[in-house]
């Protein structure tokens, strides 16, 4: 199993394993999975998928979904936390997202729960807030840390 950036060939079988998840697949597109990791199987066959979409200084996760075989092995841990590595490469340090089934496990991996009302303009006025996801899907939040502390580890020089 591999962990590698989707393309455009890989759109029906995302949208395939999405489905099969009951997950929103109306607005997976060829552009839209350009910012998607999939988990490749030895024969090739896509068992993981989560996708990044960029929203203003922010960034929405959405379209995780690994393969019923192949659960509680962490490929979605990995693919959460590459994902989360893409994003603080891109600079959007706070990652929002929409749940109705894994609410649990996203607090494993250091998501809060945040009120609706609370999310900024940019991401409550996105397809998956507005339209795609029903409105007692919970909306959950991680502040990232940046990628370098230049400081962090250094003391203040004694005179
Ligand atoms: C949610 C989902 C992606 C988890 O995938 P997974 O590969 O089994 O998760 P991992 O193996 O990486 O689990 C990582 C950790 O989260 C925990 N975890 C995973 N699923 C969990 C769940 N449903 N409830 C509670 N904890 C869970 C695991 O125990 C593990 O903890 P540990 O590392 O301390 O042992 C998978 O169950 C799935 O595809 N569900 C259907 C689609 C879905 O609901 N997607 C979310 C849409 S927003």
């Amino acid at each position: 199993m591999r962990i590698r950036k989707a393309d455009a060939a890989d759109l029906v079988e995302i949208q395939t394993l999405l489905r099969a998840n009951g997950l929103p697949v109306d607005d997976v597109t060829g552009l839209l999975i350009e910012g998607f990791l999939v988990a490749e199987d030895t024969d090739g066959s896509i068992v993981g998928s989560a996708g990044l979409e960029p929203l203003g200084s922010s960034v929405l996760l959405r379209s995780l979904a690994v393969a019923s075989e192949i659960r509680g092995t962490g490929v979605a841990r990995e693919l959460v936390a590459r994902l989360e590595e893409n994003a603080r490469s891109l600079g959007r340090l706070e990652v929002w997202l929409l749940t109705s089934t894994a609410e649990r496990f996203f607090e494993v991996v250091g998501y809060e729960r945040i009120s609706r009302g609370e999310a900024p303009g940019n991401v409550r006025l996105c397809r998956q807030f507005a339209v795609l996801c029903p409105s007692t899907a919970a909306c959950m939040r991680k502040r990232l840390l940046p990628n370098s502390f230049p400081y962090v580890n250094e003391r203040p020089q004694s005179r």
